[in-house]
């Protein structure tokens, strides 16, 4: 196996960097630090998205870093993601306007939508009155004149079911070119990685450590006995392995923190492998998905009753 992994190839031709520095649930105040730290020790892959409500911090750091010389534009992969009350087709561009205005920058590498549900315009939060039907092809075309004026250089999807995303291959002039879901060794996503590879489209792994900070989440996928007894026989940590694990299995990783030391020990990974025998053993390990999307079901709002629904019974 390569020890390296730095990139992955789409199927526009692009190579996305393998390790990709997560946003989420990072603070403003905070974001634009772990964003200048990351660049500096080198990554070259930051993950954002408009409802994470801290682009515009972003921005002004990739421009001053831009300014500074530490890197080029050409150099960085910037992904952002279309939100929930900007499905409608004329909406469309003005949001991606909106976060090429914060990020200050022509255009982004990738644009996601960012989930399969739509909600009424300028609502706020997740009040289920606000659900409303989606209308994904349509979606999606606006998201094609994007790509063809070249403000998004690929697109894609998140938090999409295997069956959603078929069911928009089927439907696409421009093919998805990334799925980004949670991904990480309690959360494999065999059923959508086989599909993925099958059709030629990206897996890109959220909350790769299972998101440890969040309170409402019951997450202990750092403390899984078999990642941390195969992090103890190589001298890494859990969270090393576990992106490692991705990179391995050929997904690429976004993981967050807004801490010097982390934001380094994220991204020591590539001058060592995790080795076939321990590999093997992550395929032992019970699988149970975080990220639910219980906000976006309802009984009698929208277009999903159920969990189950909402991911076509994939989780
Ligand atoms: P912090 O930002 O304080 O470093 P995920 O990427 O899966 O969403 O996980 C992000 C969470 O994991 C954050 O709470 C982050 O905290 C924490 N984290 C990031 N890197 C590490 C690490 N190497 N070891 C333990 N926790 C980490």
């Amino acid at each position: 196996m390569a020890d390296g992994i730095r990139f992955f190839e789409l199927n526009t031709g692009a190579k996305i960097p393998s390790v990709g520095l997560g946003t989420w649930q990072s603070d403003p105040g905070l974001v634009g630090e772990a964003v200048a730290t990351a660049i500096k020790v080198g990554y070259r892959h930051i993950d954002c998205a408009q409802i994470y409500g801290n682009e515009k911090e972003i921005g002004s750091v990739l421009k001053k870093l831009f300014e500074d010389g530490v890197v080029k534009r050409e150099d960085l992969w910037i992904t952002s993601k279309l939100w929930c009350t900007d499905h409608a087709p004329e909406d469309v561009p003005q949001a991606l306007d909106r976060t090429l205005r914060d990020l200050q920058l022509d255009y982004i590498d990738l644009y996601l939508i960012h989930w399969p549900v739509p909600m009424r315009k300028d609502s706020i939060g997740f009040k289920p009155e606000n659900l409303v039907q989606p209308d994904i092809p349509s979606t999606w075309k606006a998201m094609e004149a994007l790509y063809d004026s070249g403000k998004a250089r690929a697109l894609g999807v998140s938090n999409f079911s295997s069956k959603k995303l078929a069911d928009l291959i089927e439907v696409a002039r421009v093919s998805p070119a990334v799925v980004q879901v949670e991904c990480h060794p309690s959360w494999q996503q065999t059923k959508l990685r086989e599909f993925c590879k099958s059709k030629g489209v990206h897996l890109s792994g959220y909350s790769p450590l299972g998101s440890p900070g969040t309170t409402w989440l019951k997450s202990d996928v750092l403390k899984n006995p078999i990642l941390v007894s195969v992090a103890e026989k190589l001298g890494k940590t859990p969270a090393q392995v576990a992106i490692r694990w991705g990179l391995q299995m050929g997904h690429s990783v976004l993981p967050k923190s807004t801490h010097e030391g982390r934001i380094k020990e994220n991204f020591d990974v590539f001058d060592w492998s995790i080795p076939e025998d321990l590999f093997a053993k992550f395929s032992e390990i019970e699988q149970a998905s975080m990220i639910k999307g219980t906000s976006f079901v309802h009984q009698t709002f929208g277009a999903y009753r159920t969990v189950e629904e909402l991911w076509d019974g994939e989780i």
